[in-house]
């Protein structure tokens, strides 16, 4: 029987979570596919994490040792982080070693030079765990959607984030106590902000999309808001009128070019996305035939997201040692295109404007939104405490982002009106 040798580079949550499907289910890269995978080296920094549960293993502290190795054709990058796993990722792919990799922050980074670097070398740089944990996702819009056009993906990607609004919206929590009880569960990233302030969830989509519309997307240009102005009364008010809040990240194409974005949008409480409750992750995919689909389960945790490591692997076998002709190409990152400017698409909005108490201001806001051509669906004031600032929820009708901003911007600027004040997008299913 064939026998392949891979080497583990990294033993914390999703690595030791690889470990342990390894032991439990590597079987059946046997009975599946005919082939013996061998764990013949893990580079560990810490060595100990590793010999102090699995005495036996082979363990190195430098990752050279693994890259070095010419009898490893397949290399697994799980430390994190940038500047290490950079390096690491090269350095394999230029010893023309295939590399699988839950690293989206790197690859939204650098991911144009390393999979060219791949294609350079003619191996397969694999990431399916890098977007959405444990769901499938990559290789839904890469395989299964072949016969496809996608047209639009929209989903929460965080469940850090997730798991913030669902518990501030069931519980009444504020925000930092949902964010101290995602963290404790283990499935926010190292730094918090990534989570909260839609970061990883703009690499999650950029990658998603990239492969999803053949061109390569920086996730630098994607517009990204977080959660982290969102309020108790903001989210109770947004229920009153029929709507749940959502970190949602979204792709499609609008004459051609993506229109790419993670906002903290509004969703009517019957679409698909509201009911996605806790650190849950969800993809919701339209495409030209298929039609609209939905795919649903764990974003992150170590034995998910090594579930997806597993997966690639499981690719890779197939192609190194099986020799399966008729494999997809990777993106072809040179192929981009100017994304289709945030500014002209329209959204219905949900304003929320504090103000002071005093004639005039209802005016003011009304005005101006009507110089601008937005037109109010319905206005709503929550104002318990005289003494406090009111706040004036305002609905209106679908108009493009360039005038609502002009309209808030302009409306901030009157006397009485708190620079504070915002918008949400309303998403229709
Ligand atoms: N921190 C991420 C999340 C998990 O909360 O979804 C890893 O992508």
């Amino acid at each position: 029987m064939e026998r392949v040798k891979i080497g583990l580079i990294g033993f914390g949550t999703v690595g030791s979570g690889f470990y342990s499907l390894m032991e439990k289910n590597g079987i059946r890269f046997k009975e599946k596919l005919g082939v013996n995978i061998e764990l013949a080296k893990i580079a560990e920094i810490e060595p100990d994490k590793v010999l102090s549960a699995f005495p036996n293993q082979k363990v190195v502290q430098n990752f050279k040792e693994i890259i070095e190795d010419p009898d490893i054709p397949i290399v697994i990058e799980l430390v994190g982080g940038i500047d290490t796993a950079y390096e690491i990722i090269k350095s394999a792919l230029l010893k023309g070693k295939h590399v699988i990799t839950a690293n989206k922050a790197l690859l939204a980074l650098h991911g144009d030079e390393l999979f060219r670097l791949a294609r350079e070398k003619r191996v397969k740089l694999k990431f399916e765990a890098s977007v959405c944990g444990g769901i499938p996702i990559i290789k839904v819009v890469r395989e299964s959607l072949i016969g496809n056009r996608v047209e639009r993906i929209s989903g929460i990607m965080n469940g850090t984030a997730n798991y913030i609004l669902t518990r501030m919206t069931e519980e009444q929590m504020g925000f930092q106590e949902a964010l101290r009880e995602a963290q404790s569960r283990g499935f926010a990233e190292r730094d918090p902000s990534l989570d909260v302030e839609g970061g990883d969830s703009a690499h999650k989509i950029s990658l998603l999309a990239s492969f999803s519309f053949g061109q390569w997307i920086d996730y630098r240009k994607v517009l990204c808001e977080g959660i982290t102005t969102v309020t108790p009364e903001e989210i109770e008010f947004a229920s009153s009128s029929g709507f749940i809040f959502k970190l949602i990240a979204s792709a499609e194409l609008i004459n051609g070019r993506p229109a790419v974005t993670v906002f903290p949008a509004l969703l009517p409480k019957e679409h698909p996305l509201a009911s996605v409750r806790n650190e849950s992750n969800a993809v919701f995919i339209s495409s030209d035939f298929a039609g609209p689909s939905l795919y649903l389960g764990r974003g992150a945790g170590g034995n998910a997201t090594a579930s997806s490591v597993a997966s690639d692997l499981g690719d890779l076998v197939q192609r190194i040692v099986l020799k399966t002709k008729g494999d997809i190409a990777q993106i072809e990152t040179s192929n981009r295109s100017e994304l289709y400017p945030y500014q002209d698409i329209s959204y219905r909005y949900f304003f929320h404007f504090i103000t002071e108490n005093r004639p005039g201001i209802w005016a003011a806001v009304t005005g101006l939104l009507a110089e601008n051509g937005i037109n109010i669906e319905s206005v709503h004031q929550k104002w318990e405490d005289r003494s406090k600032p009111s706040n004036l929820y305002v609905l209106v009708d679908p108009a493009e982002e360039k005038k609502a901003k002009k309209a808030l911007n302009e409306i901030v600027s009157s006397q009485g009106i708190s620079e504070s004040s915002r918008f949400y997008r309303i998403i229709q299913p």
